[in-house]
């Protein structure tokens, strides 16, 4: 997959800019984090909802055969459970590279506890991205992510661990839910 976001992201937001920068994850960022953080705590979002609707060529996939990871969707009404890190600014230049294959940084109002809400940053893989697959059945999507691994491992166990991490804290996400349960059924097939 040829698009690389690194360069547009660095030109997307000025960081020297903020006094304190807050990053929200919503998916294996949940439950595995790798680089250093000041602070965290779990928060949530308004007016989206994750999709399995972008492709991994190069972490949960191939570029022959490309996994399926998350995004979001605007989705009105819609509440996003998910982990706000304050970072410092060197964050970036390792998620910038990581999530080089689409991903673009949005500013976004976090909600964290006690009520505080802050301006931070999310990234989203919008539907005019090169590696961006889009909607399909859950049926459609568990198949491919069923089917795909990469140098990240099998794209399956990002869906069971991300999973398990929403159960842990009492969140429901249909989208997520029921493509876990396919992937099972798949498994005992
Ligand atoms: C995450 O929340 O783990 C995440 C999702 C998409 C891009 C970057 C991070």
């Amino acid at each position: 997959m040829a698009f690389d976001t690194q360069a547009i992201n660095k030109q997307r937001q000025n960081l020297a800019d903020y006094d304190e920068i807050w990053l929200f994850g919503y998916g294996s960022l949940i439950y595995k984090v790798d680089f250093d953080y000041i602070a965290s705590e779990y928060a949530y979002i308004n007016g989206y909802a994750r999709r399995f609707w972008q492709g991994s060529h190069d972490h949960r996939g191939t570029p022959e055969s490309p996994g399926r990871v998350l995004t979001l969707t605007p989705v009105q009404g819609e509440r996003c459970f998910g982990r706000a890190f304050k970072v410092n600014h060197e964050v970036f230049e390792q998620l910038d590279h990581r999530e080089k294959n689409g991903y673009l940084r949005h500013e976004i109002p976090i909600h964290l506890s006690n009520n505080r809400i802050v301006n931070g940053l999310i990234y989203i893989a919008s539907p005019d991205n090169a590696a961006y697959l889009g909607e399909a059945s859950i049926e459609y999507i568990a198949k491919q992510i069923f089917n795909s691994s990469g140098p990240s491992g099998l794209n399956r166990d990002y869906v069971y661990e991300l999973e398990a991490a929403l159960k842990e804290h009492d969140e429901v996400d249909e989208h997520v839910f029921q493509i876990k349960s396919l992937l099972k059924s798949l498994e005992k097939s």
